[in-house]
């Protein structure tokens, strides 16, 4: 069995390329390489380069390498972007969606996975977030991963296809170096960044209703993100016809920004003292993530906590970014 990872030279997806060639699956990438990489995958899996947009070249491609399941993990990610494109983000992640899922369901795919975000969720008011968590997206962003999601699920349905949606929490950290992070679009990178140009790292608001009045999130180690695949694959493939589920990955337990700061402070050794700024727009006080029902449908579990995260993100930060 030949799995097609679309996406899989980015942060995320290759990190889910090597833990599947580590399980012993072939794979084939799928990458326009705009925000990916090559250098990130591992010897001997074949990259395509094109887009998701491409019907055709996705045709030859499940043809050519026999592929009976995909990952598709390729999107554009960023929340404040996508309020200023959403036509592009529109295009890019639901109609790139669409193609993908329509070349799968014509070349006979019956096993398709879906990254999604908890972003769908939009300002939660509970304290654990379950999949039954009503979906109020915020932004084009979440709009988007919600609606494909409503794709994969119908596309599965009629098309006989079995079909996992992963709805991540906040993704951090890395499992080597040369895999980290390459952006400064979240809250780990962004601190980084800061202390590096010899500034405070900002904390976007300290009134929030929470015990330390920072925001609340749910961090969850890249590596473990990629495992939660693994585990998705591994029932995909027992069971195509009798999968379709969507599930939280995230480690069921909160952390606030000022908590993730103390931690910053004490793997990097600087001083990661916030300067707190006027709240950010949009940012709800809380998201976690209930896991219980991906502990109960695939067996799967993080294993690595917030200091993990921070020291493996801080070793590829300093990697891109040799102490000055
Ligand atoms: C985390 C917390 C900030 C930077 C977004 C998307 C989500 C997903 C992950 C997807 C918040 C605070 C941040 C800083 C700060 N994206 N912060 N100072 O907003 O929870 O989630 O990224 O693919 O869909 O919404 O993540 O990392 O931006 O922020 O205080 O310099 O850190 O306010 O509370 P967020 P984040």
């Amino acid at each position: 069995m030949t799995w097609l990872v679309t996406g899989g030279a980015g942060y995320i997806g290759a990190h889910v390329v090597r833990a599947m060639v580590e399980a012993g699956h072939g794979v084939v990438v799928l990458d326009d390489l705009s925000t990916g990489d090559q250098a990130r995958l591992p010897q001997g899996v074949p990259l395509v380069q094109g887009s998701t947009l491409d019907q055709p070249l996705l045709a030859s491609v499940l043809r050519e390498h026999a592929v009976t399941g995909v990952l598709h993990i390729a999107a554009k990610k960023q929340v404040g972007e996508s309020v200023e494109k959403p036509l592009w983000y529109y295009r890019e992640n639901v109609e790139g969606l669409r193609v993908v899922l329509e070349a799968a369901a014509e070349a006979g795919v019956r096993r398709f996975l879906l990254s999604s975000s908890a972003a769908v969720y939009g300002m939660p008011d509970v304290d654990l977030v379950t999949e039954e968590t009503p979906c109020r997206p915020m932004s084009p962003y979440g709009e988007t991963k919600l609606v494909g999601e409503w794709l994969v699920r119908a596309t599965g349905r009629a098309h006989g296809m079995g079909t996992v949606s992963l709805r991540y929490f906040n993704v951090a950290g890395a499992a080597t170096p040369e895999l980290g992070d390459p952006g400064v679009f979240n809250l780990v990178p962004m601190v980084f960044e800061r202390l590096d140009a010899g500034e405070a790292p900002r904390v976007f608001g300290a009134d929030y209703p929470t015990p330390d009045g920072t925001c609340i999130r749910d961090y969850i180690h890249v590596a473990d993100v990629a495992e939660a695949h693994v585990a998705a694959v591994r029932r995909l493939t027992d069971d195509p016809d009798g999968t379709d589920l969507i599930l939280n990955i995230g480690r069921g337990e909160g952390v606030s920004v000022q908590q993730m700061l103390d931690v910053i402070g004490e793997v990097t050794g600087l001083d990661a003292t916030g300067e707190v700024t006027p709240r950010r727009a949009g940012d709800p006080a809380r998201v976690v993530a209930s896991a219980e029902l991906i502990a109960q449908e695939l067996g799967w579990k993080a294993r690595f906590d917030v200091r993990e995260m921070i020291a493996s993100a801080w070793a590829g930060w300093r990697l891109r970014h040799p102490a000055p």
